[in-house]
């Protein structure tokens, strides 16, 4: 989603000004940040370290802070930090130029943290020529106990069926190959659009219009997963059999401290549903492990379930207290060494997971769409399949943007290698 808003920020500057990747050519700097777990937001504080040196080198050097901690701290970051002239929130980025003006004019520090109402179009710059990124949605509606996102993204919201349809069409016909449907919770797609408006339904409206391109879509939450979604995605031809299901615990009693709204019993019951109908789907979680009260035996109920899902891959989190968030308030902080210990008794295993699920793909042929040249062997392509599995194979033509097929000849740690088929 900070990717996607990335693109939006250049499209809305793109009226006016050049884009630039050389951080000592800008004149207009902005750092879009994230405010999920306290590491992201660490990370801002020791970027902004390192742009000072810029600001000293060019004296009309702008920064700006978009995202996630703009919309948390807002008026405390120009406070605190001299560096910064620009803060604008999660919704309020098609003002950037706005802002820039006026800082401009009053040479005085401008924030910007309201919610605007519209959600339909926007410009956007886009970064790749070949996959697209569709935030079909913003906000978040759920109120996971641990999770800064509502607070920082807002409620949900969900674009106009009609404007996604035509955005996408156009993307179509710029030669886009892939498009990947964004929402924090894509599976309440439609919520407050009118009757008979869903996920489901978009899916179908957008498969008959993609041509050959493939359909991706982030993030499902699991207590909304229902049998038309996987029903959809077994009919639809164009849509990827890929699904991120964030479980983020295996023991019920977290899950319910956490808020998420289903059991671990539940949320086996989709993922036998999933793995039944789409037999080669791919599956990926988050997990988060360290959640406060989270006893030996709650997290050997998390580590099974890892062991049990067979997920192709999975983001792993020590679970951080996020302010304002009800889980901050919760009884029995885990010890950071404990979390740790945790943290890497899952790791391990998935890794290995991981590697199973990935040399079981040995001797298929799967059907890759070519990214471009390997970055470190440039008699290589590299392409992903249908389940988002990297691949690379050996190639004398360049294939990029074009659809291959690939015998899997052996498997890495995190990608596939094969040979191209006539
Ligand atoms: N601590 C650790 N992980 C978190 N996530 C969200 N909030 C927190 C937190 N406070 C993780 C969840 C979510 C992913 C995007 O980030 O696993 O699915
Ligand atoms: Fe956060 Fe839960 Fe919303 Fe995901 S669904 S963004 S974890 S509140």
């Amino acid at each position: 989603m900070n990717k996607s808003d990335s693109e939006w920020l250049a499209g809305t500057l793109a009226e006016e000004y050049d884009y630039t990747e050389d951080k000592t050519e800008a004149d207009f700097l902005v750092v879009n940040t994230c405010a999920v777990r306290d590491k992201a937001e660490q990370k801002f504080f020791s970027l902004l370290g390192r742009l000072r040196p810029l600001k000293a080198a060019n004296k009309n050097l702008v920064i700006g802070v978009a995202g996630c901690m703009a919309q948390e701290h807002g008026e405390a970051i120009v406070q605190s930090e001299p560096l910064v002239d620009i803060v604008f929130g999660t919704r309020a980025v098609d003002k950037a130029h706005i802002l820039l003006r006026k800082f401009e004019e009053t040479g005085r520090p401008q924030v910007d943290t309201a919610y605007g109402s519209d959600y339909d179009d926007f410009p956007v710059k886009r970064e790749s020529a070949l996959s697209a990124w569709v935030p079909i949605m913003r906000g978040c509606g759920n109120h996971c106990s641990y999770c800064i996102v509502p607070s920082t993204r807002g409620p949900e919201q969900s674009r106009p069926m009609e404007n996604l349809l035509n955005e996408v069409s156009g993307l179509i016909a710029q030669g886009y190959r892939e498009i990947t449907l964004l929402g924090q919770n894509v599976n309440s797609y439609g919520v407050g659009l009118g009757d008979g408006v869903d996920f489901p339904g978009l899916l179908r409206q957008m498969d008959s219009i993609v041509g050959d391109a493939r359909i991706r879509f982030v993030t499902s939450h699991p207590k909304d997963l229902s049998d038309s979604l996987i029903g959809a995605m077994t009919e639809l031809e164009r849509v990827c059999p890929a699904m991120h299901l964030p479980i983020q615990s295996g023991s019920d009693k977290i899950l319910k401290l956490m808020r998420r709204g289903y059991t671990a019993g539940r949320y086996f019951d989709r993922v036998e549903r999933l793995r039944e109908r789409i037999p080669d789907i791919s599956i990926t979680s988050d997990v988060i492990v360290g959640f406060p009260g989270e006893t030996d035996e709650d997290f050997e109920a998390t580590f099974r379930a890892v062991q049990t899902a067979r997920y192709d891959n999975i983001f792993l989190f020590k679970y951080s207290p996020r302010p304002n968030t009800p889980a901050a308030d919760l009884p029995g902080h885990i010890p950071g060494k404990l979390a740790q210990e945790r943290f890497d008794r899952v790791m391990i295993l998935q890794k290995e997971v991981t590697a199973k699920r990935l040399a079981d793909w040995i001797g298929r042929d799967v059907e890759v769409l070519v990214d471009g040249i390997s970055k470190r062997d440039t008699q290589r392509l590299c392409g992903r399949t249908p389940q988002n599995i990297v691949v690379n194979f050996g190639s004398r033509e360049d294939f990029t943007g074009r659809t291959v097929r690939v015998k899997i000849m052996r498997s890495g740690q995190f990608s596939l290698h094969g040979d191209i088929l006539p």
